[in-house]
């Protein structure tokens, strides 16, 4: 099995910072693995642990702004999470699509913007509703969503991107997509790609979130070959963490 991408989103976890510091103090201690490990933490806590973290994890955010600076207040720009040492960015997150009202239309800007201006690498996250699964509207969901989000991107710095497969039914129920649902998906995204850009389009990695943890990563990693996971709640479990971040 290939070395994976284990993607921890804390959301707006924990409250306090040192909480968050004993956390990667103990993963530092039971992690031992080839993966990558990406943790994506509260942005205001970022500076600090990657003053202390990071020759151990590689660090991300959780959002930031389709623009590089400006009368934008309380947003931060791609340029800013370079600056500080962060070379990831979750982008088009659900919570953020369905909280924030955040369009296809701005996710594709932010996507722009990051690739443009940055070398940081987007995790581009997509996935159906319940509702739509069960209309089987999986696939023209999925589509219309990489038509959309990715339109005029350069051809060149698209195997730069990450596409994180999270069926919004699974994220936070600890109801799980199956193996085979998995692989539907990655197919489907795989030959969505192709149609749009070719060869590359195989290159380009897919992760797979919603409900992870220590039971199932060995069909969504190893049965379902996905290329990494993006881990929610169990990412703030250190034990649980541990065991899905040290998979091989
Ligand atoms: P859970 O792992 O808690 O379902 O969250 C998934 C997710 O939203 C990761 O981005």
């Amino acid at each position: 099995m290939k070395n994976k991408l284990i993607i921890a989103n804390w959301k707006s976890n924990p409250i306090k910072r040192n909480d968050g510091e004993k956390l990667l103090k103990n993963l530092v201690q039971t992690i031992k693995t080839n993966n990558k490990v990406i943790i994506c933490p509260p942005t205001i806590f970022l500076s600090h642990f990657l003053n202390l973290f990071s020759p151990y994890f590689q660090f991300g955010v959780q959002n930031c702004y389709s623009k590089d600076k400006g009368p934008y207040t309380g947003e931060i720009s791609p340029k800013m999470v370079q600056d500080i040492g962060c070379k990831y960015v979750i982008i088009g997150h659900s919570e953020r699509r369905s909280l924030f009202n955040e369009t296809d239309e701005d996710i594709n800007l932010k996507l722009i913007e990051i690739l443009n201006t940055t070398k940081i690498t987007p995790i581009l996250c997509i996935g159906e509703s319940r509702e739509e699964r069960a209309q089987k509207k999986t696939y023209s969901i999925i589509k219309q969503q990489i038509k959309s989000d990715l339109k005029n991107v350069d051809k060149n710095k698209i195997k730069n991107i990450i596409i994180a497969y999270e069926p919004i039914w699974a994220i936070g129920t600890g109801i799980y997509a199956h193996e085979q649902e998995i692989v539907d998906a990655k197919n489907s995204i795989v030959k969505i790609l192709c149609d749009i850009y070719g060869d590359i389009g195989r290159k380009i990695r897919i992760v797979y979130g919603g409900s992870v943890n220590a039971q199932n990563i060995e069909s969504i990693l190893k049965n379902a070959d996905m290329n990494g996971v993006l881990v929610g709640g169990a990412s703030l479990k250190p034990k649980e963490f541990s065991f899905i971040a040290n998979f091989k």
